[in-house]
C-alpha cells in the first residue's frame, strides 16, 4: 500500500480532486480541528467562526455534550433504517421538537439536508392538497436539487444551466426594504410589494390551484433581508382566505438565531408546514418536514420515505443540541448578545459610509455594502476585501447577496461580549485599513 498523502500535499490536489462546482468557493482554510467559538488551521492558528458553519454549529463546535450523545449512539448502533426498526433516538428527537416548536407543528418526517426537507415539505403540499402550484419569493434561496433550484432565485447560478425545472413555481415580490421592488419608503410602506401576489392570482395562476407559499421568515442567502412582521402576518391570512398551505423554510432561522427557537415565534406567525434543518443537529445531517398531525395524516404510508433519514447518531447529536440550548439559556444569550453585535455594527455603519444598511435579528445580522454616493450601487469588491482582512486578523465571516455585496455575521450562539467586541475591532481596524 502506498503512504497516504498528508494534508498540504491534498490541499494543493484539491482543484483536480473535487468538483470545480464545489471547489471555487472561498477562502478553503485548511482546517483540523474545531472547539466552541473557534476553528483551528493547520498552522495552529486559532479563527473566531462567525459563520457557525452557515447556521449550523449554533451551540459551538464540537459540544462536549453533543459529543457525548454522538459517541454513545455511534457505539451502540449507527444506523437502521427508519420502518424496518424504530430507534429511541429519532422518536425522543420528534417528542422533544414538539416541545420547542410553535404549538399545533408536532408530526415530523425526517430527512439529511435541508433541500430534502424542502423536497418534502413540497411533495406533502401537494399530496395533500391535490392542487399543483407553488408560490415562492424573489431573492429566495431553498437548495440546489432541480425542484429546489426552482423555488430559488437569490442568483441566477442555482439555475443556470439545468432547465427545465420544476414546473408550477411563480413568485412574488419579497419586502426587501432598502431596495424596496415598487420604490417605496418604509416609513410610508404599506406593504404595495404585496400586489404582486394579487397579480399573480388575476394572470397567472388562481389560488385554487396553489397547494403552496413558500417562503423563508428572514432571506438567508440574499443577505439576511429581514421583511416587517406584516407581510408574515398578510401571508397567513392570505394563505387561510384561499386554502393554501403556509411553508416556512427555517433551514437558516432556525434552532434559535433569530432569539426565539423558531422565527415563527419571533414573527408570531405560525405556518402550517416548517423545514428545519442546519442548527438541529449540531454538523450531523439531519433535516426535518414538520406539520401537523391532521395534516401528516393526508401522507398516505409509502408515499413518501427514505434510507439515511433520521439517522439515530443525528437525532442522538439533535436531542443534546435542544437540551444544551435550553440548559445554557441559548436563546437569552443570543437576544442579548444580538444587540451588542447590532449596536456595534450600527457605530461602524455611522463611521463608514460603505455600509450602507445594516439588518437582522438575534444573531443573523446582515451588512450590506454600497459604493461611495446616494446610487447604493453594491459594492461586492468592499466586501471582498473586508472578508480577507478580517481573516488575516483571526475572524471568520462570509458573504451573501445577489451581488456577494452583504457580509453576514452569524455566530454560534453560545458567543460571549468578549468574542462580540474582538470582532467588532477586527472589523473597524479591516474597514480602517480599507479606507486609508
Ligand atoms: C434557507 C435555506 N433553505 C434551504 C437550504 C438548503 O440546505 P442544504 O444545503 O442542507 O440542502 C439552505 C442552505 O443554505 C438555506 O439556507
Amino acid at each position: 500500500m502506498t503512504t497516504p498523502k498528508d494534508f498540504a500535499q491534498l490541499i494543493e490536489q484539491m482543484p483536480q480532486l473535487l468538483a470545480p462546482s464545489l471547489a471555487r468557493d472561498w477562502p478553503n482554510l485548511p482546517v483540523n480541528r474545531a472547539e466552541g467559538m473557534y476553528l483551528i488551521g493547520v498552522d495552529g492558528r486559532r479563527y473566531l467562526d462567525f459563520t457557525a458553519g452557515i447556521a449550523v454549529l449554533n451551540v459551538g463546535h464540537c459540544h462536549p455534550r453533543v459529543v457525548e450523545a454522538a459517541q454513545q449512539q455511534t457505539a451502540a448502533m449507527i444506523h437502521s433504517a427508519v420502518g424496518i426498526t424504530q430507534t429511541a433516538a429519532l422518536l425522543r428527537l420528534a417528542d422533544e421538537l414538539t416541545k420547542v416548536l410553535p404549538p399545533g407543528l408536532d408530526s415530523f418526517f425526517f430527512g439529511n439536508s435541508g433541500a430534502e426537507a424542502i423536497e418534502g415539505a413540497l411533495k406533502l403540499a401537494r399530496f395533500a392538497t391535490g392542487r399543483p402550484g407553488f408560490i415562492a419569493f424573489w431573492g429566495g434561496f431553498h437548495g440546489r436539487t432541480l425542484a429546489t433550484a426552482a423555488l430559488t432565485t437569490s442568483k441566477g447560478k442555482y439555475r443556470a444551466g439545468y432547465e427545465p425545472l420544476l414546473p408550477g413555481v411563480y413568485f412574488a415580490d419579497y419586502p426587501y426594504c432598502y431596495r424596496c421592488p415598487v420604490n417605496r419608503q418604509p416609513a410610508t410602506c404599506h406593504l404595495e410589494c404585496m400586489a404582486s401576489l394579487d397579480t399573480l392570482f388575476s394572470r397567472a395562476i388562481a389560488p385554487g390551484e396553489v397547494a403552496a407559499f413558500i417562503v423563508e421568515p428572514i432571506q438567508g442567502e440574499a443577505g439576511f433581508v429581514t421583511p416587517p412582521v406584516e407581510f408574515l402576518q398578510r401571508l397567513r391570512q392570505l394563505a387561510d382566505e384561499h386554502g393554501i398551505l403556509l411553508i416556512f423554510d427555517e433551514i437558516q432561522t432556525g434552532f434559535g438565531r433569530t432569539g426565539q427557537m423558531f422565527a415563527a415565534q419571533t414573527f408570531g406567525v405560525t405556518p402550517d408546514i416548517m423545514a428545519i434543518a442546519k442548527g438541529i443537529a449540531s454538523g450531523f445531517p439531519l433535516s426535518a418536514v414538520v406539520a401537523s398531525r391532521e395534516l401528516m395524516k393526508k401522507w398516505k404510508p409509502g408515499a413518501h420515505s427514505t434510507t439515511f433519514g433520521g439517522n439515530p447518531v443525528a437525532c442522538a447529536a439533535g436531542v443534546a443540541t435542544l437540551e444544551v440550548i435550553r440548559d445554557e439559556n441559548l436563546l437569552d444569550n443570543c437576544r442579548q448578545m444580538g444587540a451588542r453585535l447590532l449596536a456595534g455594527v450600527q457605530q461602524l455603519q455611522a463611521r463608514y459610509p460603505i455600509i450602507g444598511d445594516v439588518r437582522g435579528l438575534g444573531l443573523m445580522i446582515g451588512l450590506e455594502f454600497v459604493q461611495p454616493g446616494p446610487d447604493r450601487q453594491p459594492n461586492p469588491q468592499a466586501v471582498t476585501r473586508l472578508l480577507d482582512e478580517c481573516l488575516k486578523r483571526g475572524l471568520l465571516l462570509y458573504m451573501a447577496g445577489l451581488h456577494n455585496h452583504v457580509i453576514r455575521i452569524f455566530p454560534p450562539l453560545i458567543v460571549t461580549a468578549a468574542q462580540i467586541d474582538e470582532a467588532l475591532q477586527i472589523m473597524d481596524e479591516s474597514l480602517a485599513v480599507m479606507s486609508a
